[in-house]
């Protein structure tokens, strides 16, 4: 365990395939901070997007994607994204993944602002779960990768201006550890878990964004977030996703009065972009004073909801609603992030010898909104390149090699979050820098958590910290609205200061650049 030739920082989708094309050249330790199978990816519902379908191309696949991303999406990421896609789901199908099928054929379902039925999903709504399966079966049989699981990476390590491993906390030990390696993949995914309303699990602190920045790296994008509309909105229930392939089969939002609202909103009604459909949910519960409105089902087929839905349909069950017969009560949550860890298309980062791919990672491939079910595709496209540029780069380098363990601080616990720290920036973040945003109440939260960030007693409160304070420096800096990031003090979008990116390094002021890719 002590010798590796590269390190892979978690075990969701983008990790996991960037593992497997690493082992295809050298021994691969994959570090992750819980179970292996405990990321985003085990939670994704809806599908995976891929233009494979017979009425569907690449260009309308290529167009959506741009059209979602509201004029910033760096489109040589999304050709790559697009074009290399089926290529990679044929071989998600070979390695064993069962996508569902109807008459033997794939089956292909929609989303909001797909103009083709092409999301393929897996056990009706469990497709991340089955992607994970169906990969780490592959990567448990390759003799070159080892996993170690509820290991927790604290920060990078560098060298001369190069990324050389990481440091992490040995599970089995309490030994705060040094790993080394010719290059190491962050797949470390997103940052939900900032916010107090989230779709996204314990793990999605946002570590990776934090340690690169703190590394060196240049993070971009980051006030880009999108807010899920639907989440489960119910009195003791889980911010449990609601799917948007229930709209895209048919459900419809209701508020209170019963009333369809959202064509009030968009002439696409309830497939309209996600930020519109959110923030359109918001209104309507801020003019009824509800917490919550409603999905409505009722109207259609109860047998083939129960079918295609039933991991929906037995959670609900669980809080007292079928979605067969009642209204489920739905409100916006945090979701995804945008931005990340700036990469060129080979998933190079601004740091030598680091890489990343996934959500932790910004291509520019999403732009100002990412485009439904496009997330899972980007995790294995651009896993497998990032796996294959580090494999290609360091050819020829000598493993990296395990130092002698350094016994962890005990006061406080460096592995633990500072809880009442977690609590105060998780309210700041949903409350000031969420789905509608204005400049004085930014100022307001930056400063709070700049102060927060100063003071954070270890490690990883800091790394939580650090990527909060980022993302309101973000939002504060975008004067205009462009698809995750609303401000009403700036509600137009304005394509003549603003068609650029924000890149934030560590010591620097925050700055435009005009495109993500190319390092
Ligand atoms: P993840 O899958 O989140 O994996 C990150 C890994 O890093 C985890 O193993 C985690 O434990 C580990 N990790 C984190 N920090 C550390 C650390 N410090 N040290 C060690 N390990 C660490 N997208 C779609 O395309 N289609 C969908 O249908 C869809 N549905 C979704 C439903 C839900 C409920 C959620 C939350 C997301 C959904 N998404 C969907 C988004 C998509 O699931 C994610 O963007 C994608 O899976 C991210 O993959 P990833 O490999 O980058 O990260
Ligand atoms: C969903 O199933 O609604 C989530 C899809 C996604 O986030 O891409």
């Amino acid at each position: 365990m002590n010798k590796t030739d590269f390190l892979v920082i978690g075990s969701g989708v983008a990790g996991l395939r960037a593992a497997l094309e690493l082992a295809r050249g050298g021994r691969v330790i994959v570090l992750t901070k819980d179970r292996i199978d405990e990321s985003n990816t085990e939670y994704a519902q809806g599908g995976v997007a891929v233009a494979l379908s017979d009425d569907d191309e690449i260009a309308l696949h290529v167009e959506d994607t741009l059209n979602a991303g509201a004029g910033l999406c760096d489109e040589k990421a999304v050709i790559v994204l697009v074009e290399e896609g089926p290529r990679y789901i044929r071989e998600l199908i070979e390695w064993g993944t069962e996508f569902d099928r109807e008459g033997g054929e794939l089956a292909f379902t929609r989303e909001a602002a797909h103009s083709r039925r092409r999301i393929l999903h897996a056990h009706g709504d469990s497709t991340g779960r089955e992607i994970v399966r169906a990969l780490l079966d592959r990567a448990k049989k390759d003799p070159n990768i080892t996993f170690l699981a509820h290991a927790a990476t604290l920060g990078l390590l560098v060298e001369d201006g190069r990324c050389i491993g990481v440091e992490y906390l040995d599970p089995n030990e309490s030994l705060k550890r040094e790993m080394r390696a010719k290059a190491v993949v962050l797949a470390t995914g997103g940052a939900g878990q900032v916010y107090a309303q989230t779709t996204n699990p314990e793990v999605a602190t946002g570590d990776g964004m934090a340690m690169a920045y703190t590394a060196g790296a240049t993070v971009c994008d980051l006030e880009f977030v999108q807010f899920h509309p639907t989440v489960l909105a119910a009195p003791g229930a889980p911010r449990f996703l609601l799917t948007e392939a229930l709209r895209g089969e048919g459900g419809r939002l209701r508020n209170d009065s019963g009333e369809a609202f959202m064509k009030q909103y968009d002439d696409r009604e309830e497939l309209a972009p996600r930020d519109i459909v959110s923030r359109s949910i918001v209104t309507e519960m801020t003019r009824t004073g509800r917490q919550w409105v409603y999905l409505d089902l009722t109207h259609l087929d109860a047998n083939y909801l129960r079918r295609r839905f039933p991991k929906i349909h037995l959670t609900c069950l669980r809080y007292g609603l079928d979605i067969t017969k009642d209204q489920l009560p739905v409100s916006p949550a945090a979701h995804y992030i945008m931005g990340g860890v700036r990469t060129d298309t080979l998933g190079r980062t601004t740091l030598a010898g680091l890489y990343a791919a996934g959500e932790v990672a910004c291509t520019g491939v999403h732009g100002a909104n990412r485009l439904a079910s496009n997330s899972l595709l980007e995790g294995l496209v651009f896993g497998a390149r990032a796996g294959a540029a580090a494999l290609n780069e360091t050819d020829g380098f000598p493993p990296g090699v395990e130092r002698e363990p350094k016994p962890v601080d005990i006061s406080p616990p460096d592995w633990m979050f500072d809880p009442q720290t977690r609590y105060r920036v998780q309210e700041l973040m949903w409350q000031k820098v969420g789905l509608i945003r204005q400049g004085a109440e930014l100022k307001t939260a930056l400063d709070e958590l700049t102060h927060l960030a100063s003071q954070a007693l270890n490690t990883r409160t800091h790394n939580f910290t650090t990527l909060a304070r980022l993302i309101t420096e973000a939002a504060l800096w975008r004067e205009e609205s462009r698809g995750g990031h609303y401000r009403v003090d700036f509600p137009k979008r304005d394509d003549e200061k603003w068609r650029v990116h924000s890149a934030q390094q560590l010591n620097q002021p925050i700055k435009a650049v005009e495109q993500i890719g190319g390092g």
